[in-house]
């Protein structure tokens, strides 16, 4: 990955580009991979920082005081007269001045006919309209597998060097901890080896959960992504048999065989319904149920970021959830975020570039990054997101039919330890009639408190009370669920099909294929 990136600033810079925009939070391994380039191209690597103003590559102290005014600094580029290259670095923080922009426009003119080459790197991205056409942006990526075995390589020699009995890793445990390592940055991952180093003064595939723990201390200093613990099963999740039965089909796809067998990485689903009817608590189980991390993704802090352009922002989130694949990706409400993307809001310009980025993604991912998303409504999600190839399969989450609500009451009686084998539910699940899944616990946790009111143990009795004073979503909710039904009719697969021999008693009954 990051040879090829290499390759492509080597072209870059020989073909003459005035100035390129080099996206990374590592300028000290940017600066390293910089000077290999240069040498290669006979250049001398200049550094310019704020504080030190510029200073040639390897060579330290001598700092240049004159330069560190930003200007002063492009116009010596211009002035310079020898082939070389000049790393300005943390560069964005200037791109707001227009004295800046304007000797920018004027080095981009300048620079054009020489051997001179202006890079310029920053952790975000935050280009100026006036430049946009005449810098060529390159993202930086993290280190991959091969360049962190290297690391980790030198750093067992220089350790074995001093004490021959600590560092004695196997060429497979080595491997297996620099692909455990990615997703950290090169200075990252070593704080993480060398923490492994001194924990139990070897190097083995045991240090991998330290890596692991590293990593999430990285994920949650993203601010937009959280590790979600999963627990329960699908058979706490009433109903929805189709998409069970999906889910656990899509399951094996994981498996290495299934891509030698021709099988693609699953995309994704998207779950759309009314609710209160099971999308979210279905993608909290999921990873559980496929015993694979659960990464939640908050769109919203997508474009409040404190720091960076939300585009830079989904990017990195994106960036971070491949590097700890396989994984899933829960983006809950997926329409709240994109809300601008569709209509015509003030930010509609952010949102929609944002939004493309994230389908961009998705059309292209071969990583296994599994994206369960889940919406209320249809009609602020964009079309483009609906297309084929973005997600495996859109499901649609009615409110429970007759069989599903039987299933999902003996749940939450289950889960609230009401002994009701022996009920006859019939009546019930009648009454019930529009009720969400949410409801039914609703009014499952009512029955205990009516119950426990009158000094009784829980009866059908109590449950009759509670459901007759909850209104359904059937009523409140009756339009957008109209809205819903007729959109999804033709474009979506039903989560549940109530089997045509059921009656109300399906308790015992087999899901049909
Ligand atoms: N099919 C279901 N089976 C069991 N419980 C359900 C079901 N649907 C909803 N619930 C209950 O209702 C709660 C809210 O559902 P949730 O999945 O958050 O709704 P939404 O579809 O709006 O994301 C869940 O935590 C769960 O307890
Ligand atoms: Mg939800």
């Amino acid at each position: 990955m990051i040879k090829e990136t290499l390759a492509e600033i080597d072209i870059l810079v020989r073909s003459r580009y005035s100035i390129l925009y080099l996206v990374t939070h590592e300028e000290n391994r940017l600066e390293d991979l910089l000077g290999d380039l240069a040498q290669k191209q006979n250049k001398t690597l200049y550094s310019w920082t704020a504080t030190q103003g510029i200073v040639k590559y390897s060579t330290t102290g001598k700092n240049q005081d004159q330069f560190q005014d930003p200007s002063v600094a492009l116009n010596h580029v211009m002035e310079y007269k020898d082939p070389a290259i000049f790393l300005f670095k943390d560069f964005h923080v200037f791109l707001e001045d227009p004295h800046v922009i304007r000797r920018l426009r004027d080095a981009v003119a300048h620079l054009a006919g020489t051997y001179k080459t202006i890079l310029i790197s920053a952790p975000t991205l935050n280009l100026p309209a006036e430049l946009e056409k005449s810098i060529s942006i390159v993202d930086i990526p993290l280190p991959d597998e091969d360049e962190l075995h290297e690391l980790l390589l030198t750093m067992a020699q220089s350790v074995m060097k001093t004490n021959s009995d600590v560092v004695d890793i196997k060429k497979s445990e080595a491997r297996e901890l620099a692909r455990a390592a990615q997703g950290l940055t090169l200075s990252e991952a070593e704080n993480a080896f060398s923490k492994a180093i001194v924990s139990n003064r070897k190097l083995n595939a045991d240090d991998i959960k330290l890596v692991f723990q590293e990593k999430q201390q990285v994920i949650r200093k993203s601010g937009t992504l959280e590790f979600y613990p999963s627990d329960g099963s699908l058979s706490d999740v009433g109903g929805l048999n189709q998409l069970k039965m999906w889910l656990n089909i899509r399951k094996k796809a994981f498996a290495p065989e299934a891509k030698e067998f021709g099988i693609p990485a699953p995309k994704g689903v998207l779950l759309l319904g009314a609710p209160g009817c099971g999308k979210s608590f279905t993608a909290k189980v999921i990873g559980n149920v496929w015993k694979m991390p659960l990464l939640r993704l908050d769109f919203g802090s997508i474009f409040s970021g404190l720091v960076g352009s939300s585009e830079e922002n989904m990017r990195q989130a994106l960036r971070t959830a491949e590097s700890v694949a396989p994984v899933i990706l829960w983006i809950d409400e997926i329409e709240k975020g994109l809300s601008g993307a569709s209509s015509g809001s003030h930010d509609s310009g952010t949102s929609t570039r944002v939004f493309g980025t994230f389908l961009t993604w998705m059309q292209e991912k071969k990583s296994q990054v599994f994206v369960i998303a889940t919406a209320n409504q249809i009609d602020k999600l964009p079309p483009e997101l609906l297309r084929r190839g973005r997600f495996d399969e859109i499901f649609f989450l009615d409110l429970p039919t007759p069989d599903a609500r039987d299933e999902i009451f003996k749940v939450h009686l289950k889960k609230k330890k009401v002994k009701s084998d022996d009920w006859d539910l019939r009546k019930i699940i009648t009454m019930s009639e529009g009720f969400s899944g949410a409801e039914i616990e609703h009014s499952v946790t009512e029955a205990l408190h009516f119950a426990f009111f009158e000094n009784e143990s829980v009866s059908i009795k109590h449950l009759e009370m509670a459901i007759k004073k909850i209104v359904p979503l059937s009523v409140t909710y009756k339009e957008p669920l109209d809205n819903l039904r007729s959109w999804a009719q033709n474009r979506a697969r039903y989560a549940h099909i109530q089997p045509k021999s059921s009656n109300t008693r399906s308790s015992d009954r087999k899901i049909e294929i």
